[in-house]
């Protein structure tokens, strides 16, 4: 079977792409990533891009009218990449997903959907608002996406304890940790095609 073939986005730090292309260099993700795609200039992870030679493209949601122009762009780019699977990694911006693509766009969100999730939903302000909350556990969410925030099909789930001595930066960082192995670990379980959408449901096969 040949290797999944991804669109990594990317809107900041690219903190999940770095650990992508660590699992595609020593062999622990089946996958190569020939585009990664970013709604900024700026975003700091296009180093890691730059840095093993992945082609990038920039495309500004300030550039396009509308939600559907800018998402028109974006698939079209991932449509010239001939890509299997689309991976929004800490990518902020709102898509909506064209129909060749409905099951073909992946999210990680820092918390166990569908608490602390949605709109306004992203860094520490995530973590803070699980310790103002003072849940017990947090951790992190794999899901197909849809047309709204953090939405979609759940494809693995990973959980960490909150601590008593919490900060929102000491539970990121351990939230993160498990992203490493989250993520990678769902992309792995689509490449060998173990996903299986039933409505709100993924079925995953042994
Ligand atoms: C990750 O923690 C990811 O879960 C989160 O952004 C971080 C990566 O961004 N995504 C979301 O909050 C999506 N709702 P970074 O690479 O810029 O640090």
């Amino acid at each position: 079977m040949n290797r999944l073939r991804l669109a990594v986005l990317i809107s900041g730090t690219g903190r999940s792409l770095k650990n992508f292309i660590e699992h595609i260099d020593d062999g622990r993700l089946d996958a190569e990533i020939p585009i990664v795609v970013s709604n900024s200039q700026d975003a700091k992870g296009l180093q890691y891009a730059e840095m093993h030679s992945i082609p990038i493209r920039i495309i500004r949601a300030e550039d396009y009218k509308s939600t559907a122009d800018f998402s028109n762009a974006m698939f079209d780019c991932c449509r010239l990449s001939k890509v299997d699977l689309v991976v929004l990694a800490g990518f902020v911006k709102l898509l909506s997903i064209p129909n060749d693509f409905v099951g073909k766009v992946v999210n990680i969100h820092p918390s166990l959907i569908p608490s602390f999730c949605g709109k306004g939903y992203y860094g520490n302000r995530v973590h803070s608002a699980v310790i103002t909350y003072g849940a017990k556990i947090s951790g992190c969410t794999v899901h197909f996406v849809d047309n709204e925030y953090d939405n979609g099909p759940i494809i693995l789930q990973k959980t960490v304890p909150v601590k008593e001595d919490d900060t929102a930066e000491t539970l990121a960082s351990r939230v993160f940790e498990m992203e490493c192995i989250a993520y990678p670990e769902a992309i792995n379980l689509i490449a060998k095609r173990k996903t299986q959408i039933v409505g709100r449901r993924v079925k995953i096969s042994p």
